[in-house]
């Protein structure tokens, strides 16, 4: 059925990710167009089935006794009459218009208004770059302070409660090809194309993690571009906003796993705030640890996936950008000593 998807995200099971459990107001409006349509829809469908069918079974021409045309078990036939061609002209065009009313209504609901956010609202502000296949989030500003870090993949937002709305507001670029975010419990399709800026927002007042997917095609692992959106509670995200902003920790216990790490070209794609690891083109890895899974959603963050990862990440995503650098066991194992220390 159209939007009644359970998926298996390889990490924590099945999950809800269907559009009859919404957690936003936009998905809510949709969800009521939806219904609303079908209904619609579903009733002229049933009337003129029913009628159809009525007209086979009664006047169906009976072997036995078949009838000379215009006698019999034919039904009147009407030709010329006004009042009726005038009904059925008007009557669907009476149903277009309603429906074309209450869809500009659900359009104006679902609208972003990003510089206008409701009275009293404390707004998330996050910039949104797709890229094969994984989201970069940067976080710009919430309730009114600069943020300006940047993560990948688990997006967080505070929930709406205590009357304080909290929306999310998302500008979605991309790096590459067309993507499209999609998190059905929050809102509905929006896609992310090269050379132009979208808007979408988020607001939910339910505290739960929501899965979502790209839903473009976008190339070899578009079918992996997971995401996972985290409506945590409002100390629960000020907790993870704080260490965020943190640059990352330089544990002495592993610096000869660090001095691995900066001596391999993972600095070129790869940064760790506060390191020379500078690049922009692939995932920040200032907090790897804070985060659920790897490789967009596929699969746990655990030592030993992240192991997998780093030695052959063409074995885990095959297609995927990062190359397998033909390390030594010894230096994945130091690279590796020196990642999980970064949450
Ligand atoms: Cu990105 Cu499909």
């Amino acid at each position: 059925m159209v939007g009644f998807i359970l998926l298996a995200d390889g990490v924590s099971g099945a999950q809800n990710l269907s559009i009859f459990d919404p957690a936003s107001p936009s998905a809510e409006s949709i969800r009521a167009l939806f219904i609303l349509v079908l209904a619609v829809t579903g009733a002229i469908f049933l009337l003129v089935e029913g009628v159809l069918i009525y007209s086979i079974i009664r006047f169906r021409p009976r072997a036995a006794a078949r009838p000379a045309a215009g006698e019999g078990t034919e039904p009147p036939q009407v030709y010329g009459s006004m009042p009726i061609e005038i009904a059925w002209t008007a009557a669907p065009g009476l149903i277009v218009f309603l429906l074309a009313l209450i869809l500009t209504r659900a359009e104006y609901e679902v609208r972003v208004n990003p510089d206008n956010p409701p009275p009293g609202a404390k707004p998330l502000y996050v910039t949104v770059i797709g890229h094969q296949w994984w989201w970069e989030y940067v976080y710009e500003k919430y309730d009114g302070r600069q943020l300006g870090f940047i993560t990948a993949n688990e997006l967080h937002i505070p929930v709406s409660e205590d009357g304080v709305p909290r929306p999310a507001y998302l500008t979605l670029l991309s790096a590459d090809v067309c993507h499209s975010l999609w998190v059905p419990r929050l809102a509905g399709k929006t896609d992310l194309i090269p050379g132009r800026t979208n808007q979408m927002w988020f607001q939910s007042s339910e505290v739960d993690l929501y899965l979502g997917q790209c839903a473009e095609y976008c190339g070899t692992q578009h079918a992996h571009m997971l995401l996972r959106v985290n409506v945590d509670s409002v100390a629960q995200f000020q907790a993870w906003l704080d260490n965020q902003a943190k640059p990352a920790v330089d544990d002495i216990a592993v610096r000869e796993g660090r001095d691995a790490f900066l001596s391999q070209s993972c600095i070129n794609c790869h940064r760790v705030r506060g390191t020379r690891a500078k690049g922009t083109y692939a995932p920040d890895l200032t907090h790897l640890m804070s985060r659920q899974t790897l490789a967009s959603g596929m699969v746990p963050n655990t030592r030993d996936e992240l192991r997998k990862w780093v030695a052959n990440p063409q074995q885990v995503k095959p297609g995927c950008l990062m190359p397998a650098f033909g390390l030594s066991e010894r230096q994945v194992d130091l690279i590796i000593s020196y990642l999980t220390t970064l949450n």
